[in-house]
């Protein structure tokens, strides 16, 4: 299967799942439902739900129980990086290739498309998961995992470490902490959930090892995230680079060097790529293998 196909093929599926449970832009208040579209159509890469949907299918075919999810993760995502270019946040003009949503709609209601599509993704999740057959204790126990890791012990925390380390000298581990949480955390709910809804969280070392590779994941996402501020092109990117350096980030390049980021990239790349040993003879494992590389190689 190549990996571009796949990805094609999926974000399609996505894409049409998403539209179909966001209310219409002709529908009131237009202004709402319009800035939440913009965001969440403008271009992103789906890489969460994609990965969601990948694990799912690893050990189990009826992927439409896990559509639910893949729209939740990613409408939680929209939301984190629409409040996260407010001008109180990192005050960012552009994104996915396009104004931000407060450039385009104003703060306030920027603040408003987030705050919906935070509760929209619960909603959706909740609701649709059942209506798609899924176990209803699943459900609450892996919304659960999710409001976990994207709050109070996850996202959100990040967020607040990532601000209150602008402008200061701190040091490698308490990097790793704001990107754990700021990034990696959501990047984990796409293995928490599936594993919770095909029930291989019950078998040990299959879980353990996919565990560990999405918390590597993160890592190598967050951290090509920070290479990509310094070496990248703003223009493919469809963010301004540049923007840690003038905000006095806490990023991977700012504190330890390039180099020395570049070989803790590296280091982490073969880590990820060992816990997927356990899984040959699954054709998603080549999918979950590509991914690593394409989080590294690519350009926006
Ligand atoms: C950007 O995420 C925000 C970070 C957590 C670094 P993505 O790079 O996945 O953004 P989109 O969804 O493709 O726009
Ligand atoms: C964003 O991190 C993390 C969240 C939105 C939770 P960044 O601030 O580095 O993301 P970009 O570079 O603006 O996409
Ligand atoms: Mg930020
Ligand atoms: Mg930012
Ligand atoms: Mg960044």
């Amino acid at each position: 299967m190549k990996l571009k196909e796949y990805f094609k093929k999926n974000l399609k599926l996505i894409d049409d799942y998403m539209d179909s449970v966001l209310p219409a832009e002709s529908e009131e208040p237009q202004s709402l439902y319009s800035a939440m579209r913009y965001s969440l159509f403008a271009g992103g890469k789906r890489f969460r739900p994609i990965l969601a949907m990948t694990v799912y299918k690893m050990f189990s075919e009826d992927y439409e129980k896990i559509l639910p999810f893949c729209a939740c993760v990613e409408m939680i995502h929209t939301y984190s990086l629409i409040h996260d270019d407010l001008p109180c946040m990192d005050d960012d003009d552009l994104r996915r290739g396009k104004p931000s949503n407060h450039i385009k709609f104003g703060e306030s209601m920027a603040l408003l498309a987030g705050d919906a599509l935070l509760t929209h993704a619960f909603t959706v999740f909740l609701g649709e998961s059942l209506n798609a057959g899924v176990d209803p204790e699943k459900i609450v126990r892996a919304g659960e995992i999710i409001g976990n890791k994207i709050g109070i012990m996850g996202m959100v925390i990040g967020q607040v470490f990532d601000l209150e380390s602008e402008r200061k000298p701190i040091d490698l581990k308490a990097l790793e902490k704001i990107h754990r949480n700021k990034t990696g955390r959501l990047i984990e709910t796409c293995i928490n959930v599936p594993a919770v809804f095909t029930s291989i969280d019950n078998s040990r070392g299959v879980f353990l090892s996919l565990q560990r590779y999405s918390s590597l994941l993160g890592m190598i996402f967050q951290i090509t995230d920070d290479i990509l501020d310094v070496e990248g092109n703003t223009e493919e990117l469809g963010k301004t680079v540049g923007r840690d350096e003038y905000l006095e980030k806490a990023t991977y390049p700012r504190i330890i060097g390039i180099k020395k980021t570049k070989e803790i990239l590296k280091s982490y790349v073969i880590d990820a790529k060992a816990c997927l040993k356990d899984f040959p003879d699954n054709e998603y494992c080549d999918i979950l293998e590509g991914i690593i590389d394409y989080l590294v190689e690519r350009k926006k």
